[in-house]
């Protein structure tokens, strides 16, 4: 059979004549980075989620660490994630020299379990934590409304992990549509265009937020710390060489920033990937529906991503018995499924900080049973057909 030899990632980018050409146009043009497309991706992106206003950086990790930097976090500062979500979500926190407190996650969902954290912030005097990051794992969008209840009583911050949930939404009591990133619950969220994702820019990230002062907090900080502005500057004019005004060169670094740009040419791949998400997404739907149905009645399946109304799919997982007999099976079909994710705070890092087996059930279980399919737009359907006839032939022997 065809599909025999051909090798099925779980997850794979997607390159058009379009995207080639956005690339090329942007490498024939005056500026490799720092010129007009990364404006551009910025306020396309901003669009599509809703929000105000969007800072594209290198990549999603730069994105996340610009968010701790923006909103204050310092040494000593306990910020509560989930475990099951790659560890970028918790290390930036950490880079600050944060404290990374865990949560347990919701077995239906495998997103952080609100509960879980309503006892955390419950147990322990107000104003202990300083924050939340939620991650919209697998795509599945968090109920952001309820974190930003939970979040207003304790006076938090919300950081919202939307590395894999862009048009992504849930549905809020008011019936509303909230899409992932637009800014109406969390004060920051971040995504990430590494090419497994649905948007890819090689590397590449975003930061939306609909704050003004923390959007101007992220500019800076994506630039060194530099400022450009008369009106903001510390030093006299005298100093930086001036008669009347500040001279033209004259710049200031006010802040420890770094340098989280992306290019010129990332960020016209981006545009042009982005002119696809709603139909990238459409297909990815129509992928996990297809998942859904052929396994909803399968004995050997104890658990899946199902159909969820504005899930963005990123992942499609499923809980068996036996994870490591399929996993190589499939691999000996040249299916590359993968595993989403070790426990973050089981990772020997988290360990050392004190972590262990056992803190949180309900994620290690999941973690021992779970197996991501592929789920890509341009997985054709007879690919799919082999993957899914794959599965189960091997709960079948
Ligand atoms: C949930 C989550 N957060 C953050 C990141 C970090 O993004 P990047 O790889 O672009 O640094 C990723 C990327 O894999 C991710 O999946």
């Amino acid at each position: 059979m065809l599909m025999e030899n051909k090798a099925i990632p779980y997850g794979r980018q997607n390159i058009t004549k379009e995207d080639i050409e956005a690339v090329v146009d942007t490498l024939r043009s005056d500026y490799l980075t720092q010129g007009p497309k990364i404006q551009e991706f910025e306020e396309a992106f901003a669009e599509y989620a809703g929000s105000k206003y969007a800072v594209a950086v290198a990549n999603g990790t730069a994105a996340l660490h610009l968010c701790t930097l923006a909103l204050g976090v310092k040494v000593g500062d306990k910020v509560i994630t989930t475990p099951i979500t790659f560890a970028a979500s918790a290390n930036c926190v950490r880079y600050c020299g944060g404290e990374v407190v865990f949560a347990d996650i919701d077995p239906e969902t495998y997103l952080l379990d609100i509960n879980s954290v309503r006892k955390l912030l419950s147990e322990a005097p107000k104003g202990t934590y300083s924050g939340i990051i939620p991650v919209d794992f697998a795509g599945r969008a968090v109920n952001l409304e309820e974190f930003k209840q939970l979040a207003k009583e304790y006076d938090l911050w919300i950081i919202e992990d939307a590395c894999h949930a862009p048009g992504g939404f849930f549905t809020d009591s008011q019936g509303e549509k909230q899409i992932c990133g637009n800014g109406n619950f969390a004060d920051l969220a971040i995504f990430s265009f590494h090419p497994v994702k649905h948007i890819a820019s090689g590397e590449g990230g975003m930061i939306t937020t609909n704050d003004e002062a923390l959007y101007q907090k992220l500019l800076q900080l994506r630039t060194h710390g530099i400022v450009k502005n008369d009106d903001l500057y510390q030093n006299s004019i005298e100093f930086a060489g001036g008669d009347e005004n500040y001279p033209g060169w004259y710049m200031e670094m006010q802040d420890l920033g770094y340098n989280y740009r992306i290019t010129d040419f990332q960020a016209a791949l981006g545009s042009s990937q982005l002119k696809r998400a709603d139909e990238g997404l459409a297909r990815r739907r129509e992928i996990a529906q297809k998942y859904f149905d052929e396994f909803r009645n399968e004995n050997f399946i104890k658990g899946q991503s199902g159909v969820v109304e504005g899930h963005a799919y990123h992942l499609y997982i499923i809980e068996v018995e036996d994870r490591l007999g399929l996993y190589n099976y499939l691999r000996e079909n040249k299916i590359f499924a993968q595993i989403h994710y070790i426990p973050c705070h089981l990772m020997p890092y988290y360990r050392s900080l004190g972590w262990k087996e056992g803190d949180f059930p309900k994620a290690e279980n999941y973690y021992r049973h779970c197996i991501s399919l592929p789920m890509f737009p341009t997985l054709t359907a007879e690919e799919q057909e082999f993957v899914i006839s794959k599965v189960k032939a091997f709960y079948s022997e």
